[in-house]
């Protein structure tokens, strides 16, 4: 795949190779990521960062990505304060964007909604995520953060058993790792999820079309069970009719520490892409396992930096040129 000048939209334009660039990529933003050094590569220009709906890490690491490598960044916070309120088009908006920035990175509420307004771009547009969709950047983040992590412990090799747990139907992260994941022949997946909240069928489709091996149950405690990798989501309340309708299902999977301790085989990985529900009518995810070394939810935020510095890098053409720039 040929990344300069390309729209990020969805993991389904990822080949094994591609995803491989990206990694290496990533890895060669270590030291700029930890600032051990200083690059300036994408000096005079400039990030559109167009949120239309709430985010903290994958705007603010979108922003400290570019800004690490020499960029500026423009920001659109809400849907309120956009035209978009005024009636003004995704199409349109990203005609005018498109004027001000090199890559526009762009969230939005809507199915479908980021691939409509990069219709109207001549510039590279990344997905930020568009509604119950994908977030691709996350998928990515989240495959740089198992490939580190298992690698620390030896268990790169060999089958890679992923239990993926909570809201699967709403989880945009958890649709799109899965659809990467299915680029790797040795991952069984066990799919945990209230009956009403199952990984969708054309997700389950994209398994079955991998040849990969998966168990679906409601068992939270089986899902703990001989796990390399445990990903926790929360209930995606915004994406619900009614909070009645969430609330039937917050809180019914808690991790805490003493079931990791009951259930987790040792070094089991625990991931989850953040925000954690923290209210205690959810918690899937509990603060006592915040001192767990397994909890690998803050490296995955780290690891978001430097995956986002090498899309922009590759997209804006200048990946092999970083050690030309350093200051
Ligand atoms: N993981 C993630 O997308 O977090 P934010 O909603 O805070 O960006």
């Amino acid at each position: 795949m040929v990344f300069q000048g390309q729209h990020i939209l969805s993991i389904d334009q990822l080949d094994r190779d591609a995803v491989e660039r990206i990694i290496q990529v990533a890895d060669d933003m270590t030291p700029y990521a930890t600032r051990v050094k200083c690059c300036n590569v994408l000096d005079g220009a400039i990030l559109a960062n167009l949120f239309f709906e709430p985010s903290t890490r994958t705007r603010i690491s979108f922003g400290t990505a570019f800004n690490l490598l020499g960029g500026h960044v423009r920001e659109t916070v809400g849907m309120t304060t956009s035209s978009l309120s005024k009636g003004e088009s995704l199409y349109d908006t990203a005609r005018v964007t498109a004027n001000y920035a090199d890559v526009i990175a762009v969230r939005h509420p809507e199915i479908g909604s980021v691939a409509d307004f990069a219709r109207g771009s001549n510039v590279p547009v990344i997905n930020g995520g568009d509604g119950a969709n994908e977030h691709p950047t996350q998928a990515l983040l989240d495959l740089y953060t198992i490939h580190n992590e298992l690698e620390a412990l030896g268990k790169d090799k060999g089958t890679i058993k992923i239990a993926m747990i909570g809201d699967l139907k709403n989880g945009r992260t958890v649709h799109s790792l899965t659809r990467l994941l299915c680029l790797f022949p040795n991952i069984q997946f066990t799919f945990i999820s209230p009956q009403a909240l199952a990984m969708p069928d054309k997700v389950l489709e994209a398994c079955d079309n991998a040849g990969l091996n998966y168990s679906i149950s409601e068992d939270f405690h089986y899902g703990l069970k001989n796990q390399d990798v445990i990903y926790l989501t929360r209930v995606q309340e915004e994406r619900f009719t009614t909070q009645e309708e969430a609330n039937l299902y917050r809180g019914k999977y808690c991790l805490n520490q003493s079931l990791y301790q009951q259930y987790c085989a040792k070094d089991t990985i625990i991931m989850h892409p953040l925000p954690r529900d923290s209210r205690p009518e959810a918690n899937e995810l509990s603060e006592d396992m915040n001192d767990n070394p397994n909890l690998a939810i803050f490296r995955q935020t780290h690891y978001g930096v430097k995956v986002r510095m090498a899309l922009f890098a590759l997209v804006l053409g200048v990946e092999d040129k970083l050690s030309q720039f350093e200051k």
